[in-house]
């Protein structure tokens, strides 16, 4: 009976929505001339295509402007049109573009100098994608053994709910069901535990156990972070076990979490940690660190990719690095993350029908939502308000700005959100008295 008037409930929910904030993505139609996209469809786009940015905004091609809370999916660190990484990508775009990794690419061995010396790593490999850092990543572990004359030690441990990218080892990896489906048997060597077991964790280490790899807070997850004593033991389990410990700061690294890279808060480091996203501001670029010791397999010839750290993409990533970097950047991340997460629990208070929890530190927030409220109507919700914020696993809505953002964009993202949660929660009263009747 509960059920069903939650079933109801929902529906009409969904019927309101519509009404309120129109029709949701429509998959396979082009924007401008309502033709048939010819893109694979694999991606539920939104119906809204934008013709450039300033900071923190997106102008679409309709002319309106979008307070834009994803960052394209924590990418866009600097905000968009940034004129020091426009700079850097027109002046070595004047130079030379594309040399290949058979000549020496001084852009790149400033960059990695320079990664080397703020983070634990004696040694960086340049990808051109998140999925590719942990490709490698995962590879250098296994070679770390091999070289220690234990090729049979190859399995990784990794943790429910987690999301490492979309390559074949990569969605083992990741180990979630809706992702490996139908692509054949899964790539072997992941065991997964679940979130916060302790038990199992310990219980899944073998004589194979090559590594654990972990994101230190899960993004895609739903804005779960990993807590510092939980890191700490980690390190202490891998290091009873000579296990290498790999972190994945893909989206929480490069200054999101207000350290430059999540796991400092713990006060403890990897062996191995693949990034991208933030790193390159936009501009396609990923990378894995490694220590010397864990690094110590992957010798000439082990690894290789062609693009792996082009020029163009040095060029932006330095300057990416050298600003998010400074002290003080990090510390205006700080001050803005805690008044939006300030903000936030306030608009818990004032919309309890809506939203069930806050989660998140620094500039990578999710907003839990009521069972009845589907993540993905508030997203659209707050899109209606022209604000973009990005749906994550576990009905959670992500609030990942670009880093240059400030205390006023935050107010007005809040005043979106709260627009948002007003019309949604309408939705539900009036969904309610029409199941009623
Ligand atoms: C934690 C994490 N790892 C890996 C990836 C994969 O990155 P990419 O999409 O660049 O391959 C993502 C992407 O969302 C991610 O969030």
């Amino acid at each position: 009976m509960v059920r069903s008037l939650v079933t109801i409930t929902q529906q009409r929910i969904v019927q309101y929505s519509a009404i309120l904030i129109g029709p949701s993505p429509n998959r396979n139609v082009d924007m401008s001339s309502q033709t048939k996209s010819h893109f694979l469809p694999t991606f539920a786009r939104a119906n809204v295509a934008f013709e450039r940015g300033e900071g923190v905004w997106l102008i679409s091609t309709d002319g309106e402007r979008y307070l834009d809370f994803g960052a394209g999916i924590a990418v866009n660190s600097l905000g968009h049109a940034n004129p020091k990484l426009i700079e850097a990508l027109t002046t070595q775009a004047q130079k030379v573009w594309h040399v290949s990794n058979a000549f020496q690419i001084p852009e790149g061995e400033a960059l990695a100098a320079r990664l080397c010396e703020l983070t634990f790593a004696d040694f960086v490999f340049f990808t051109n994608s998140g999925a590719e850092a942990l490709e490698g990543a995962i590879k250098t572990a296994r070679k770390y053994h091999s070289a220690n004359g234990q090729p049979e030690r190859f399995r990784i441990i990794t943790f429910e709910g987690a999301f490492h990218g979309r390559t074949l080892a990569t969605i083992a990896a990741g180990g979630q069901k809706k992702y490996l489906e139908g692509f054949g048997p899964a790539s072997p060597g992941f065991d997964q535990v679940p979130f916060g077991d302790h038990e199992a964790l310990k219980a899944a280490i073998g004589p194979e156990t090559a590594a654990i790899l972990i994101e230190p807070v899960q993004g895609e997850g739903g804005v779960r972070a990993v807590p510092p004593q939980c890191l700490r033991g980690l390190r202490d389990l891998c290091d009873e076990h000579g296990l290498l410990l790999i972190f994945d700061e893909v989206q929480s690294g490069v200054g999101r979490s207000g350290k430059l890279f999540a796991h400092e808060w713990s006060g403890i480091s990897p062996d191995i940690m693949a990034i991208a996203k933030g790193i390159g501001g936009g501009f396609p670029l990923g990378a894995f660190l490694t220590t010397e010791e864990a690094g110590k397999g992957m010798v000439a010839g082990t690894h290789g990719s062609t693009y792996g750290g082009n020029p163009l993409a040095m060029a932006v990533g330095k300057t990416v690095l050298d600003t998010v970097s400074e002290p003080a950047f990090l510390e205006h991340v700080r001050d803005v993350a805690i008044v939006l997460k300030q903000r936030l629990a306030g608009l818990q208070d004032q919309y309890p029908d809506i939203i069930a929890e806050i989660r998140g530190d620094g500039l990578l927030m999710g907003i839990k939502t009521r069972p009845e409220v589907p993540n993905t109507d508030f997203a659209a919700a707050a899109r209606a308000e022209k604000l973009i914020t990005i749906p994550a696993g576990d009905n959670v809505v992500r609030l990942l700005p670009p880093l240059i953002v400030t205390e006023a964009d935050v107010a007005i993202a809040l005043s979106k959100l709260d627009a948002a949660c007003a019309k949604l929660s309408a939705g539900l009263r009036q969904a309610a008295r029409t199941a009623a009747e």
